[in-house]
C-alpha cells in the first residue's frame, strides 16, 4: 500500500444503503448512511424486494456523496471494501457488484467484510478516532489492541457473542453464544407493531419505557431449555442461520421469541389490544400522521399498564443480555466487552452495562449512536487489517447472505 490508507466503505446488507472513506481504519472522512425506514414502516418491517430497489436508486448518489464530502477522489483511495453477508441476497448484491465495477475501473483491490466483524470494528473506529487526532496516524497506531475481547453483536438480525482476538494485524473470532429464534432487536421491532408503535421498535420502547415500572410484569427467560432440542436441526430463522449452535455453552444461548409471545398474551389477558389499534391509527394514520408521530403523542394515548409493560419487556431483555454477556466474559477471562449493533443504542442497556462493568472492574465500549446501527464506517475500518495483510477478495466474490463470523470454540 502506497497511499494515505484511505478505504471507501460500502454497506447494503439490509435496509440502509451506506458509504464511508475512513483513513488507516482510525479515522472517518466521511459517513453517508441513506435509511430506507420510510419505505418499510408501513409494512412494520423490512421488505426484501422493496430494499433492492432503494438500494438501487441510493448507491450511486450516496458513493458520489461519500467521496465528495471526504474531499477525495477514486484515484486517491486504496482499496475498496464491501459487505459481502450475512444479509439480504438481492440487497447485498446491489453494493457487491457497484463495488466489484468501482474497483475494477479505478484499479484498486477490493475487501470482502462480514457485517458481524464490521459491527465489531464499529467500537474499535471510536476508540481510535482520538487517538488518531493527537498523532496523525501511523501503522502502529491501528495495530490491534492486545487483550481478547467478548464482543455481544446486538442488532435486528443477530444476538451473537464472540471471543474477539487480535492475531498480528487481523482478528480472530470465536463464536461463544447466540440467540436460537428471534434477535434482539427483532423481539422489539415486533412488540412495538403488536402494541401499535412505529418501527423500528427499539427507539420507541426505549423512549417509552422511562414512563413505566419495570418491574411490574416478571418476565421469565426459563424457554431456552426447552428449545435446546433444535440444536442440530436445519436452522429456522434469519438470525439462526448465521452460526451453529452445536458445541455452545447454553448458558450463553438466547431467545426471544418466547417473551414476545409472552408479551402478546398479557395484551390479550389485560384488554390493552384496543388501546394498541386505537395508538396506531392515531399516531399514524391520515396525511398529517407524520406530526403526531411521536413520544409525546404516544404518551397522550397509551396508559399505565402498556408504559409498565414496555418498561418491563425492556428490563427483562436487557438483563438476559447482560446476565450472558458478563457470564461469558469472566468464564473465558476476557477483560473488556464490546457491545455493539442497533440494540447498543438503547439507554437503559448502556447504563446497566457500564454500572456492572464498574463493579466487575471490567471495561466496556460502545459504539456512538451513530455508529451503532448500520453504517459503511464499520466495514472500511474493519477492512483496514485486511488492506495490510493483502487480504483481497476474489474477482468472483458474490453475496453469502448466510456468511458466519468465527467457529465455536
Ligand atoms: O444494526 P441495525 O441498524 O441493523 C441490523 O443489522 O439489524 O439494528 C437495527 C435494530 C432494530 O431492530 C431496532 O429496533 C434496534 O436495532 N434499535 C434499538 C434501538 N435503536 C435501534 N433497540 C433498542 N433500543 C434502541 N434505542
Ligand atoms: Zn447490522
Amino acid at each position: 500500500m502506497s497511499g494515505r490508507g484511505l478505504i471507501l466503505g460500502i454497506e447494503s446488507s439490509c435496509d440502509e444503503t451506506a458509504a464511508a472513506v475512513v483513513e488507516r481504519g482510525a479515522h472517518t472522512l466521511s459517513s453517508v448512511v441513506a435509511s430506507q425506514i420510510a419505505t418499510h414502516a408501513l409494512y412494520g418491517g423490512v421488505v426484501p424486494e422493496l430494499a433492492s430497489r432503494e438500494h438501487l436508486r441510493a448507491i450511486v448518489p450516496v458513493v458520489r456523496a461519500a467521496l465528495s464530502q471526504a474531499g477525495v477522489a477514486l484515484a486517491d483511495l486504496d482499496a475498496i471494501a464491501v459487505t459481502s453477508g450475512p444479509g439480504l441476497a438481492g440487497a447485498l448484491l446491489v453494493g457487491i457488484t457497484y463495488a466489484k465495477a468501482l474497483a475494477l475501473a479505478a484499479d484498486l483491490p477490493l475487501i470482502a467484510v462480514n457485517h458481524l466483524e464490521g459491527h465489531i470494528h464499529a467500537v474499535l473506529l471510536n476508540e481510535r478516532e482520538s487517538a488518531y487526532s493527537g498523532s496523525m496516524g501511523n501503522d502502529d497506531e491501528s495495530a490491534p489492541e492486545d487483550d481478547p475481547a467478548l464482543a455481544l453483536v446486538v442488532s435486528g438480525g443477530h444476538t451473537h457473542l464472540y471471543l474477539a482476538c487480535p492475531t498480528g494485524n487481523t482478528w480472530q473470532y470465536t463464536l461463544v453464544g447466540r440467540t436460537l429464534d428471534d434477535a434482539a432487536g427483532e423481539a422489539y421491532d415486533k412488540v412495538a407493531k403488536l402494541l401499535g408503535l412505529g418501527y423500528p421498535g427499539g427507539p420507541w420502547i426505549d423512549a417509552l419505557s422511562q414512563f413505566g415500572n419495570p418491574s411490574a410484569v416478571p418476565f421469565a427467560f426459563s424457554q431456552i431449555k426447552t428449545k435446546l432440542h433444535l440444536a442440530g436441526k436445519p436452522p429456522r430463522t434469519k438470525a439462526a442461520r448465521t452460526a451453529p449452535i452445536a458445541g455452545l455453552d447454553r448458558h450463553f444461548l438466547f431467545s426471544f421469541s418466547g417473551i414476545k409471545t409472552a408479551v402478546l398474551r398479557y395484551v390479550e389477558l389485560h384488554g390493552l389490544r384496543s388501546e394498541a389499534e386505537a395508538r396506531r391509527d392515531a399516531l399514524f394514520t391520515g396525511p398529517d400522521a407524520p406530526a403526531r408521530t411521536t413520544v409525546e403523542a404516544a404518551l397522550t394515548v397509551t396508559g399505565k399498564p402498556t408504559l409498565d409493560l414496555i418498561a418491563s419487556f425492556q428490563h427483562a431483555v436487557v438483563g438476559d443480555l447482560l446476565k450472558k454477556t458478563f457470564a461469558a466474559a469472566e468464564s473465558l477471562g476476557a477483560r473488556s466487552i464490546l457491545v455493539t449493533g442497533g440494540v447498543a443504542a438503547n439507554r437503559e442497556l448502556r447504563q446497566r452495562f457500564t454500572a456492572e462493568a464498574s463493579q466487575r472492574k471490567l471495561s466496556v465500549s460502545f459504539p456512538t449512536l451513530a455508529l451503532s446501527t448500520d453504517n459503511a464506517a464499520m466495514i472500511a475500518t474493519a477492512a483496514w487489517p485486511r488492506l495490510l495483510a493483502e487480504d483481497f477478495a476474489p474477482p468472483e466474490l458474490s453475496a453469502d447472505p448466510s456468511l458466519a463470523l468465527g467457529a465455536p470454540a
